[in-house]
């Protein structure tokens, strides 16, 4: 039997559920890191542009589309903007497949570390460890990544299972408000430590000499990921939404908290960093070399608290990635359900066994198997984990997000949308006029942007 629609609970139920989808490694992991890359202020000023000129009109336009037509990704995409969409809607089924089966791989490593740090806080941090020989031996233990990666998958299953109410709202109710507690105590924590000005400085004042013209294509390719746009997840979530909740309201509420909690981590990390000497040149090199290998260590040496905050971070971390993998194998089963009729649970077990085949992959990537850890597809990326990111970031979520752009902005009447958006609950601040300028020439010019330079051989992962 399939699930009745329009089931969030409430409007906080679904806010919180979208939220969640949106906060995720983007925010903690990769979102710090480009920002150190590209060398913060004008960086972060220009990603702020982004995610209220084109992020912003997106959501809401993917948030439309779901609600209106009631259906997941590819019907909807059908419905809304006519047959061939439904197309475009595959596109983003198979684009959260891909994605979910790489992401559950570093949300695995998250409980690695919480593992560990629960254990450096019980008897000390070992003298002279090496944290990044501990992160090499810790991605190429082949038995180790599969238990880390199946219990992630697990866990995400368990929780599309029970469905959109009893599942992926009741767990967003729950771990939100949890996650918000424990970056607001590490915020506090950061903040006493000496290099808290220097960070702050570093990722708010502008400097645009130092931003390179690249940068502001990664800096909008980002605002893609983060809000979890450009496969339909919004769609899907969309579909579940209330007649009378005011959308343009939840797509404000969620792209704030989203933008708020990446500057917010951001703050943190670079606070600890900067308090360090010799630490920021030792930082970069690799998106993980933040999260897992200079902090894990430095929450023992440096940060105040730390031995109660380290593993408390890893929780945030693992929470965060799991309100965001529940919404990508709800894009997957969801589709299966409407689609092809098959009911929810059975749905979910297959939609989650056949997504941990490459979960597997993914997770063998860094062991001496060969082709896994081997394959080279694109230009600098080695092993099947890095081809797939790459593929999804650079690939499929610019393509998939500029369909769905044309898709309202060009194929669906001033009627459609405007009925979906305006009503007497939404915010004087709104004008459609603006939203629909923004969806029809603004976001697709700069989505296409950040597609031709894709096809040039630019490399945003
Ligand atoms: N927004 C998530 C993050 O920032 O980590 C990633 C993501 C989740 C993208 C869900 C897309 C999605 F459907």
């Amino acid at each position: 039997m399939t699930e009745q629609r329009g089931n969030w609970t409430s409007s906080a139920g679904f806010v919180l559920a979208a939220t969640g989808s949106a906060i995720g490694l983007g925010n903690l992991w990769k979102f710090p890191f480009i920002t150190w890359e590209n060398n913060g202020g004008a960086f972060v000023l220009v990603y702020l542009v982004c995610i209220a000129a084109v992020g912003l009109p997106i959501m809401m336009a993917e948030l439309l589309v779901g609600r209106k037509t009631q259906k997941s990704a590819v019907g909807a995409l059908k419905e809304a903007a006519g047959p061939a969409w439904g197309l475009v809607g595959l596109w983003g089924v198979l684009c959260g497949f891909t994605l979910l089966s790489y992401y559950t791989v570093i949300a695995g490593w998250s409980l690695f570390y919480f593992v560990q740090t629960i254990g450096w806080t019980a008897s000390g941090f070992p003298a002279g460890l090496a944290t990044g020989d501990l992160f090499g031996e810790q991605v190429s233990n082949a038995p180790l990544q599969l238990m880390m990666s199946l219990g992630f998958s697990i866990a995400t299953v368990s929780v599309v299972y029970f469905g959109v109410q009893r599942g992926i709202e009741r767990i967003a109710r729950l771990f939100l408000p949890i996650l918000f507690a424990i970056l607001v105590l590490m915020l506090v924590s950061a903040l006493g430590m000496s290099g808290a000005g220097e960070a702050i400085a570093f990722i708010f004042r502008p400097s645009f000499s130092e931003l390179e013209p690249v940068g502001v294509l990664e800096a909008l390719g980002h605002s893609f990921f983060t809000l979890s746009l450009g496969m339909g997840a919004m769609i899907t979530y969309g579909s579940y939404i209330a007649r009378n909740q005011s959308l343009v309201k939840a797509a404000g509420t969620i792209v704030l908290l989203d933008t708020v909690i990446a500057l917010v981590a951001t703050v943190i990390m670079f606070s600890v960093i900067f308090s360090v000497a010799g630490m920021a040149e030792q930082v970069g090199g690799s998106t993980v070399g933040m999260l897992f290998i200079s902090l894990p260590e430095l929450f023992y040496t440096e940060v105040p608290f730390g031995i109660i905050l380290g593993p408390l971070f890893y929780v945030l971390v693992a929470l965060a990635a799991l309100t965001s993998t529940m919404s990508l194998l709800e894009v997957v089963t969801s589709y299966v359900i409407d689609e092809h009729g098959i009911e929810r649970h059975k749905a979910t077990v297959m939609c989650g066994s056949a997504v941990f085949v490459f979960t597997i992959f993914a997770a063998l990537s860094f062991s001496d198997v060969p082709f896994l850890s081997t394959l080279a597809v694109f230009e600098g990326k080695t092993g099947w984990f890095e081809t797939a990111d790459h593929f999804v970031s650079n690939w499929m979520l610019p393509t998939g997000g500029l369909a769905i752009t044309i898709a309202v902005g060009w194929f669906m009447t001033r009627e459609q949308s405007e009925s979906e958006l305006v009503d007497e609950t939404t915010p004087g601040w709104f004008s459609y006029g603006v939203w629909r300028f923004f969806i029809r020439y603004v976001a697709p010019v700069a989505v296409a942007a950040i597609v031709i330079a894709v096809l040039r051989g630019t490399d945003f992962s």
